[in-house]
């Protein structure tokens, strides 16, 4: 059972806004880059009403998407907007318009593909389609062909246009996960059903041009939790047959996955993937001891994450680990045009313990993997970076030729800024920092969407 509560994630910046605001006339520090046009959209929990603190888990609240529309080198506006659910309509009387089947709107993350905005959540939860202003539309579960719920985490292959996901959902997918393909018209265009029937929690997934990857972890549905009615019926399991599947992209069916044997550990977000001329799979990864053990509130309190290179090898049916960055960091990014290709940087965000056995997030890091370096952007004394999203400038051929943009919570005056870093010069002044007069909360992802994906209403 567990030893902890989840104050310390409804506390500090974790803590829900109370407010759906729309602001205009952002002031701005610097220059935001005239190509930038597009939204920074970012989601997280946010709690409508009182949390129980035993039984809360940070993964269950009510999602709010936040967006920053940049264009011209100005920041048009700021907005902050529920997700449409059962408890919206209940508890904030919003239209049934925007009425969608979960009780929780989608919390994780919000991309746009094929000219629409989605929040998206992992086991069982449809995508939500929202409105260029973050308005909620409907469920959207890719035309209706979605049947068991979704991911967080599809990954997005430059080279095609399509999604590919992993999705598990529970109860709906008893003994197995689904390998989903979403083609760039945004319809589903494959599914092939992997079984796995200690029901895993497989929270992201890699993706090379030549395998679908699956990470089959030692945390999975303890069914004494669910029948117990549990609200997160997940936990860690001792002795758990950790593996690593690699599944071949043209697999019509589950019978040529090679699954490789891994020591036990976690792992939610991949950095990137990619397959190596002898036929290996490299996964740089940010990676936990342990999760869901002691702590059943949140994912930081048994240990906290550090970056490693995962060499899966379908020969040996191993995976060799070799630790990259043993700081702690988590939402590893990087840029859009090497996504399941061979990359030589990566962008990751501190973690930190504050001192009262909270975690917060600092810093934001560049790793250059062929040079084995890291540089690091200190964003000041109480100020706390979120995941750091890759933007490309136009025309660019050299990788790190772009931008990165993250949120950053100041807790010297409880508000947030977007600070928008060179990527060849990151530790340097920032690009921009426009500067909001509310806080965003530390949430999960977010994605920088160019107004050539989604548009903008005519
Ligand atoms: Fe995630």
């Amino acid at each position: 059972m567990s030893t902890t509560d989840a104050s310390i994630y409804v506390e500090g910046n974790y803590a829900p806004v109370s407010e759906e605001v729309t602001l205009t006339d952002l002031p701005v520090v610097g220059q935001i880059p005239e190509e930038l046009e597009g939204r920074l959209l970012r989601i997280g929990p946010n709690p409508i009403d009182s949390v129980d603190m035993e039984n809360h888990h940070w993964f269950l609240g009510d999602g709010m998407v936040h967006g920053l529309r940049l264009q011209g080198g100005k920041a048009e506006w700021y907005r902050n907007r529920y997700v449409g659910s059962k408890r919206t309509v209940e508890l904030l009387g919003k239209p049934e318009a925007g009425l969608v089947e979960g009780d929780i709107g989608p919390n994780t993350n919000v991309i746009g593909h094929a000219g629409s905005t989605f929040a998206i959540v992992e086991a069982g939860g449809k995508p939500v389609e929202l409105t260029y202003e973050l308005e909620t539309i409907r469920d959207n579960g890719f035309g209706d062909s979605l049947l068991n719920g979704y991911t967080a985490h599809p990954k997005y292959d430059p080279l095609t246009g399509e999604m590919h996901a992993l999705c598990y959902s529970w109860p709906g997918l008893v003994d197995q996960l689904q390998y989903v393909v979403v083609g760039p018209e945004g319809t589903m265009t494959k599914t092939v059903s992997i079984t796995a029937p200690t029901m895993p929690m497989v929270h992201d997934m890699a993706l090379t041009q030549k395998y679908a990857v699956v990470m089959d972890l030692p945390v999975a549905v303890d069914f004494d939790l669910a029948i117990a009615g549990s609200s997160f019926p997940l936990r860690w399991f001792n002795d758990y047959n950790a593996r690593v599947g690699l599944l071949p992209r043209d697999a019509e069916d589950e019978s040529s996955i090679v699954w490789c044997e891994i020591d036990p550990c976690y792992a939610f977000h991949p950095l990137n993937s990619f397959d190596t001329p002898d036929g290996k799979v490299i996964i740089d990864i940010c990676v936990y001891k342990s999760i869901f053990d002691s702590d059943r509130n949140g994912p930081f309190r048994d240990s906290l994450p550090w970056l490693e290179r995962w060499t899966v090898d379908p020969a040996t049916s191993r995976v060799h680990r070799e630790v990259l960055d043993e700081d702690t960091q988590e939402f590893p990014r990087v840029a859009g045009r090497v996504l399941n290709q061979e990359h030589r940087y990566g962008y990751t965000a501190g973690v930190v313990l504050d001192g009262r056995d909270n975690v917060n997030f600092d810093a934001t890091h560049k790793h250059d993997f062929v040079n084995k370096t890291r540089e690091t952007h200190d964003h000041g004394a109480g100020r706390q970076a979120g995941e750091p999203v890759f933007v490309s400038r136009k025309g660019a051929t050299d990788e790190d030729d772009g931008w990165i943009i993250t949120t950053v919570f100041d807790s010297n005056e409880n508000r947030s800024d977007v600070v928008i870093l060179n990527a060849g010069d990151i530790a340097g002044d920032p690009a921009a920092t426009i500067q909001l007069p509310v806080r965003i909360p530390h949430g999960f992802h977010g994605n920088w969407v160019r107004d050539e994906v989604t548009p903008p209403p005519a």
